[in-house]
C-alpha cells in the first residue's frame, strides 16, 4: 500500500515523464503525487491513470506536505531549491549533477551502494546517464577480478540532452528529407545524420565535463578512487538509450564465459550476445526497458586480463528516472524514511 507523498519536479521533461509513466504502472494513487515545472506549464494538465494532475509552480512552501521530492530540471534549479525541500522535511533525490560529487551526498545504484544511503543528510543524488550501467558493468565483474583501467567511448542518444533536443532532432531530419535548411538551436552543429565527439563544456584538462562525469562519479559509487578511467563522449542521432564500447583491464585473467555469466546473473544487467544470430543490444532494443543491456563480450586479442564489451542502457530509465524511484525503494525498505 503506498502512502508516501511525492513531488516532481520537472515533470513535463524528457525525464520527468518517464517518472510519472513509470508512477503510473506502478498505480501510484494521483492523491500522492503534486508535479512541478517552470512558469510556461503553470496549470497544464496532465492525464495521469483515470484521473490529472495539474502543474505547479514552486513556491516557500510547496513541499511542506512531501516525503520525497524528485528533482528532473536543471542543475541551477536543483541548487536553488533542494535546501528549500529538506528544510521542508522531504528527502530530496536528484537527477542533476549539482550535488554528485558532495561529500555529503550519497551518489547511489542501488544495486551496487545502497549502504550508502543511510549516511544521508536529506539529498541523494543519482549519477550520470553515461556512468551508471559503466558502473554496474565494473562493479559486477569485480568479483572475478579487480578492474584497473577502463577506456570508454560512449554514443549518447539526444533525449540525454532533454525534450528540447529531441525535437531538433526530429525537425532536422524531416528538413534533410525533403531539401528543406536545417535550423540549429539545441546543439553547436547539425545533429541529423551526423555525430560529434563534444558533451557539455570543455575542461581545463582537454576532457570535458560529460567524461570527467563518467570518471569522478564512477570512482565515488564504486569507492575506487585509484580506478584509472578515461572516457570518450559522442552525440549520435538516436533519439533514446546510450551505448558505449568498454575497455577493462583487470588485476588478473577473466575468462570470456565466467564474465558473461556473472554479468547475466547481476541484478539489473541482461546479456544479449549472439553475433552469428545478429544478436547484440541496440537503442531501440534498450529503449523502454529497465535493464542495462551488454554484449560483444571478447577477450583483448593480446592480453588476456582485458575485456572488451558493448554496453546500451534507455538512458532515461536506469540512467535517470528508474535509478531515482530504486533509491526512493531501498529507503523505505531500509527504513530511512517513515
Ligand atoms: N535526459 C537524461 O537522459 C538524463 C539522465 C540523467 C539525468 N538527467 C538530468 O535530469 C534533469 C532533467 O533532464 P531532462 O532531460 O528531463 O530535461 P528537459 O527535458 O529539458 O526537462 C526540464 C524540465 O525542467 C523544468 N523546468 C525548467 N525550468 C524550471 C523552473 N524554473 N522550475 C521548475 N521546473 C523547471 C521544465 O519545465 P517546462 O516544461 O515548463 O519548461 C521541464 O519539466 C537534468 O538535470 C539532467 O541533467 C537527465
Amino acid at each position: 500500500m503506498y502512502k508516501h507523498k511525492i513531488a516532481i519536479v520537472g515533470a513535463t521533461g524528457a525525464v520527468g515523464t518517464v517518472f510519472l509513466k513509470m508512477l503510473e504502472d506502478r498505480k501510484y494513487p494521483s492523491e500522492l503525487l503534486r508535479i512541478f515545472a517552470s512558469k510556461r506549464s503553470l496549470g497544464k494538465k496532465i492525464d495521469y491513470l483515470d484521473d490529472h494532475l495539474f502543474v505547479e509552480e514552486i513556491q516557500e512552501d510547496s513541499f511542506f506536505d512531501s516525503d520525497f521530492v524528485f528533482i528532473s530540471a536543471t542543475t541551477s534549479i536543483s541548487e536553488s531549491i533542494a535546501e528549500l525541500a529538506v528544510k521542508s522535511g522531504a528527502i530530496v533525490i536528484d537527477d542533476s549533477s549539482a550535488f554528485r560529487l558532495s561529500e555529503e551526498v550519497p551518489l547511489v545504484i542501488p544495486e551496487i551502494n545502497s549502504k550508502d544511503l543511510t549516511a544521508h543528510k536529506g539529498i541523494v543524488s543519482i549519477p550520470n546517464c553515461s556512468t551508471t550501467p559503466l558502473a554496474m558493468v565494473l562493479a559486477c565483474l569485480t568479483q572475478l577480478s579487480r578492474p584497473l583501467r577502463v577506456i570508454t567511448d560512449t554514443y549518447q542518444s539526444v533525449s540525454g540532452t532533454g525534450s528540447a533536443a529531441v525535437s531538433e532532432l526530429l525537425n532536422q531530419s524531416k528538413s534533410v528529407a525533403v531539401g528543406k535548411e536545417v535550423l540549429k538551436d539545441v546543439y553547436p552543429h547539425q545533429i541529423a545524420f551526423n555525430l560529434f565527439p563534444h558533451i557539455d563544456d570543455l575542461q581545463s584538462n582537454g576532457y570535458t565535463k560529460e567524461e570527467m562525469k563518467m570518471v569522478l562519479e564512477t570512482k565515488k559509487i564504486l569507492h575506487r578512487p585509484d580506478l584509472e578511467i578515461s572516457a570518450t563522449c559522442v552525440r549520435v542521432p538516436v533519439i533514446v538509450s546510450h551505448s558505449q564500447s568498454v575497455h577493462i583491464e583487470f588485476e588478473n585473467e577473466v575468462k570470456v564465459d565466467d564474465a558473461i555469466e556473472k554479468l547475466d546473473n547481476f541484478p539489473g544487467i541482461k546479456i544479449l550476445d549472439d553475433l552469428n544470430n545478429n544478436i547484440y543490444p541496440t537503442p531501440l532494443d534498450a529503449a523502454g526497458k529497465d535493464d542495462v543491456f551488454v554484449g560483444r563480450v571478447r577477450a583483448d586479442s593480446y592480453r588476456s586480463n582485458i575485456l572488451v564489451l558493448w554496453v546500451v542502457t534507455d538512458n532515461l530509465r536506469k540512467g535517470a528516472a528508474l535509478n531515482a524511484l530504486q533509491i526512493s525503494d531501498s529507503m523505505i525498505e531500509m527504513k530511512l524514511v517513515v
